[in-house]
């Protein structure tokens, strides 16, 4: 068998249940395939390109007699991701990368010398309590005061630190998900969500948001919607939990109160627990960010994920927590304890002097300006360009729908990106032609609806206004592209 032909059966076979999916650059010259160098990054194969990104391997090293765990699978862990597509070693090496939400900026740096500070401690150096050290804990009590319920939160028994909100999730998706348990996930979603609940033998079930039409002679659309007869319809006696995302991981959506009650209903009446993830807390704009967790009789059972890369600048930190009663939050730690036993020593004394300084400095207020003058550079391009996009409510996305983009049909595409839809031919075309990236949303979806929004993509404003201005005059020369 050819070492193509393995991959494809390795993707393609899977022995558990099927998930479930309801109802449902700049003066660039144009590349053809004549001039198109053989060695150009825009010719590799999928083999070839899987080695470049930076992903752990190809497909030789996968020729093994010991098979690989059918979740790697199921969770389409194996599978070349958009990351990994997307990434800097396989574009231009001056294409401005807005595929990914990381800062090209840097974190404050009185909250650095919280780290510094830690480094040059003794104890700052060695394993932490692994419920967080005691100074981040006070700073999080603290700095949430509060605004989960009518008490300050408790330190020992209704927070928890962890390696980034990517660890703290799935600890709590190890912590309650039993193998069949089915986990409702909205699309398109927050990659690692499908892993959570795969690897932990659970069963994903998705719904999809629906972008909105909004005025057809306005560009700028209003968020996308749920449709909660669809979320109501979804729900089976077999139902364990709802991942909830608000500010919202691509489409930059706000859940209003309105809709997070009638979410609440269903959750109290099905008896469900809700993994609330606003990493993005601290990025709304002009409107009220509620906390899913303060609905009425939802504190019992939801577990907020928070994220301190999203809050300082700062993704390469990992540290993030969980926040919620004692009887979510202790078999969340139980299951952390054995996945890393504790989060990053010094990194968590940065985190804590941020928690501490922030409000007296008013960092916040200042960050969330200064990502509304990032994310008008970006609209602002849209309109000049005449292309439908998503107003952003909070975090650092854009949506933007191409379906009118129109590139030559013997434009030659890899064959990575040729084999998928129509949202990577975009993204790609653009990131070669224009010398930005930015991200397909396909890779968003269950496969059953990957169709369903191939034409949005997603920019990441979170980078410097230069950048940005760069970007915004590059992507002008699409114009001649869209129909
Ligand atoms: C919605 C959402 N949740 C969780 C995470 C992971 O956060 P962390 O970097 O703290 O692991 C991200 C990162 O992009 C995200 O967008």
């Amino acid at each position: 068998m050819s070492i193509r032909g393995y991959i494809c059966l390795a993707v393609l076979s899977s022995c558990g249940r099927p998930p479930v999916a309801v109802a449902l650059h700049h003066g660039r010259h144009l590349a053809t395939a004549a001039n198109v160098p053989a060695d150009s990054k825009a010719v590799k194969t999928a083999e070839d390109t899987s080695t470049a990104s930076g992903a752990f391997h190809t497909a030789r090293d996968l020729l093994s007699p010991i098979k690989h765990a059918t979740r790697l699978t199921e969770g389409r862990a194996l599978r070349q991701d958009v990351w990994s597509v997307f990434n800097a070693v396989n574009l231009p090496s001056d294409c401005i990368n807005l595929g990914q939400g990381y800062m090209n900026f840097p974190p404050p740096d009185w909250a650095r010398e919280g780290a510094q500070e830690a480094l040059c401690s003794t104890m700052g150096n060695q394993y932490a309590h692994p419920k967080g050290i005691p100074r981040l804990r006070k700073a999080m009590q603290n700095f949430y005061g509060t605004q989960f319920h009518e008490r300050e939160l408790d330190m020992e028994t209704e927070m928890m630190v962890t390696n980034g909100a990517t660890e703290g999730q799935y600890a709590a998706f190890t912590a309650f998900v039993d193998p069949g348990d089915e986990v409702i996930i909205m699309e398109p979603f927050f990659d690692q969500y499908l892993q959570c609940v795969v690897f932990n033998g659970g069963v994903p079930v998705f719904v999809p948001l629906h972008p909105n039409a909004g005025d057809p002679g306005k560009r700028c659309k209003p968020t996308w919607t749920l449709d909660m007869d669809t979320l109501s319809r979804a729900i089976t006696p077999r139902t364990k939990m709802i991942v909830l995302n608000t500010p919202h991981n691509p489409i930059g959506k706000v859940f209003t109160r309105e809709e997070l009650e009638a979410i609440a209903e269903l959750a109290d009446k099905h008896n469900l627990l809700v993994i609330s993830d606003e990493v993005y807390e601290h990025l709304v704009y002009d409107r009220e960010h509620v906390r899913f967790a303060t609905l009425p009789g939802m504190w019992k059972r939801t577990i907020t994920v928070g994220s301190a890369g999203k809050l300082f600048a700062a993704t390469g930190w990992r540290v993030g927590w969980l926040i919620g009663p004692p009887a979510l939050i202790a078999p969340a730690y139980a299951a952390s304890l054995r996945l890393v036993y504790c989060a990053n020593t010094p990194m968590q004394g940065a985190v804590a002097v941020g928690l501490e300084q922030a409000g007296e400095r008013g960092f916040f207020e200042t960050q969330t300006n200064e990502y509304k003058e990032r994310k008008a550079i970006l609209t602002d391009a849209f309109e000049r360009l005449c292309l439908n996009y998503t107003q952003p409510e909070g975090a650092y996305f854009i949506t933007v729908d191409v379906s009118n983009l129109q590139w030559p049909a013997d434009y030659p595409f890899p064959q990575n990106i040729r084999d998928r839809r129509r949202d990577f031919h975009a993204a790609w075309f653009m990131a070669m032609e224009v010398g930005v990236a930015p991200l397909p949303l396909t890779d968003f979806y269950c496969d059953a609806h990957a169709s369903i929004n191939e034409n949005y993509i997603r920019f990441s404003y979170a980078k410097d206004l230069n950048t940005l201005r760069s970007a915004a005059e590059r992507l002008q020369s699409l114009k001649r592209y869209l129909k």
